[in-house]
């Protein structure tokens, strides 16, 4: 965590003596988050509520949002320690498990050389992954009915990362994004035939998952990944680029693959639901080893924005749900029922993808309030639930709502503004909270997640992922020696 004084102005949820005080700093800020003041537990409660979608039951409104770990082994499969993580996500009680995490549909698309990979290779492995996870869940509840367990299959385009140095595979050329991983003029972009390449190995992968149990795949669409950039391939030429039936034809041609080989299968999307210019570290107010307050990259010269999803054109730092609004029709019209929305990137705006008080080593600090990125993230899933209520939704960016997620998570279920409570952060620090919820048990509150980033710091480090301050696991590894050399060491 990198501590700086303008920090201080935003509301410390830790501090707060109750439900009261939260809904005033809430209403201090002028946002809209429901929230209630009782917590309900037991069959009473709207989290416990069962719902069927495409055919599947899901048996509470907890979902574990893809947390990947940086820890795989380098011809893609789990380690020790991703299987640690995947019994986590099992035991936490919550019935939908989105994705376990990132796994690549080929080695070149890893967007680390420690992700996972879905091939014939790794097949059993992940087979063994996902039964332990499942084995997990039955031990912790004492059954897995109502338990659904899909699978986030990626290509990391952009952010290859396969080896130990970037291997950028883009769609057009960005003119801030090209700048910062530092591409040549002459720099290819992928060719219509790679893409259908990389659409085969979509559906190979996605068969295999099948195979091996998973009951749905997520064609992930988000955080500035090769689905992502599809979506804001404005500038590109040809089959997949311009128009909006351009820009979803991979998405159109992976679900039409799947379908033919693997019928059966469920398909979700996640999907960054806006995006925003990115942002950079304050130049003025940076310091060696403290990086200064987000600010949004200038932008004069680049107006109309051309190169954002969901972004408003002429106000690059506000989202425009009008396109998302039309490739969730879109899905909806393919017969896709599962959806999980989230915003932005880690990579150049994080604050708009997980509001966090406490940024990572490469980070900037919070230009605004967290509280007000989740507002944003729960704000556009109601906007667009409203629109498309014939999908399942599952929000993002709870984990900083901290000591309040019950509260706030019944009244969204209740007032119907989400249909799932996605928890991604707090399933590594604090995976037991859907449980301890819905059995009406207190929060076990010093377990909580603080958004101090180190499961951001450490990957970005070479390190595997982790909660190093709060899960005593990684706390006590080597692993904790190693990151904390790396933050004391000057920056680079
Ligand atoms: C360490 C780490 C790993 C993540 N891995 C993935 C991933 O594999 N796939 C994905 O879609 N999102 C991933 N995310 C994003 C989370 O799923 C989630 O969207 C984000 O943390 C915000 O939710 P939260 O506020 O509950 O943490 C990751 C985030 C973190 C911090
Ligand atoms: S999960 Fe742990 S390491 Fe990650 S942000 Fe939360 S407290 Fe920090």
């Amino acid at each position: 965590m990198t501590k700086n004084v303008s920090m201080s102005k935003y509301v410390k949820l830790a501090t707060l003596r109750g439900v009261d005080d939260f809904l005033a700093a809430v209403q201090q800020l002028n946002l809209h988050i429901p929230c209630d003041q009782q917590v309900l537990s037991g069959n009473t409660s709207p989290l416990a509520q069962p719902i069927t979608v495409d055919g599947l039951t899901i048996g509470n409104r907890f979902a574990v949002q893809p947390m990947e770990g940086w820890d795989g082994t380098p011809d893609g499969k789990p380690s020790e320690l991703t299987f640690r993580r995947w019994r986590r996500f099992g035991s936490s009680g919550a019935k939908l498990v989105w994705g376990g995490e990132a796994v690549a549909v080929q080695h070149d698309g890893r967007a680390n050389p420690n992700q996972l990979v879905l091939n014939e290779d790794t097949r059993d492995d992940l087979a063994r992954l996902r039964d332990a996870l499942v084995e997990e869940h039955r031990k912790a509840t004492g059954s897995t009915d109502g338990l659904v367990v899909g699978l986030q299959l990626t290509h990391s385009g952009r952010y290859s990362r396969p080896k130990d140095k970037p291997e950028p595979r883009i769609l057009y050329r960005h003119p801030i994004l090209d700048r910062r991983l530092g591409l040549p003029d002459d720099y290819p972009v992928l060719t219509d035939g790679e893409i259908r390449q990389i659409i085969d190995s979509f559906i190979r992968a996605a068969n295999l998952a099948w195979q091996i149990g998973f009951q749905f795949v997520d064609i992930k669409h988000c955080h500035g990944y090769l689905g992502h950039e599809f979506l804001s391939a404005y500038t590109r030429e040809g089959d997949y680029g311009g128009s909006f039936e351009n820009r979803t034809r991979f998405l159109r041609e992976v679900v039409q693959g799947i379908r033919a080989e693997a019928d059966g299968l469920r398909i979700g999307v996640r999907l960054s639901a806006f995006d925003m210019i990115p942002f950079r570290p304050d130049p003025e107010t940076s310091r060696p080893g403290k990086p200064g307050r987000g600010v949004p990259e200038p932008y004069e010269g680049l107006l109309p924005y051309r190169w954002g999803f969901g972004v408003n054109p002429y106000h690059p730092t506000e989202p425009d749900l009008t396109e998302p609004a039309a490739f969730l029709a879109l899905l909806r019209d393919m017969g896709i029922r599962l959806v999980n929305l989230t915003a932005g990137s880690p990579y150049y705006n994080p604050h708009i993808q997980r509001p966090a008080l406490y940024p990572p080593s490469d980070g900037y600090q919070p230009p605004e309030d967290p509280l007000v990125g989740v507002a944003r993230q729960m704000g556009a899933v109601r906007t667009l639930k409203e629109q498309l209520p014939e999908l399942a939704f599952v929000g993002t960016a709870y984990t900083y709502l901290q000591e309040f997620i019950p509260h706030v998570a019944q009244a969204a279920v209740r007032e119907g503004w989400t249909d799932f409570v996605g928890l991604g952060r707090m399933m590594l620090a604090y995976p037991e909270l859907p449980r301890d919820v819905l059995d009406g048990r207190p929060l076990q509150t010093a377990r909580l997640c603080r958004t101090f980033s180190d499961c951001t710091t450490a990957p970005r480090n070479g390190l595997p992922s982790g909660c190093y301050p709060l899960d005593e696991f990684y706390k006590r590894s080597p692993m904790a020696e190693q990151l904390r050399r790396v933050k004391q060491s000057p920056p680079r």
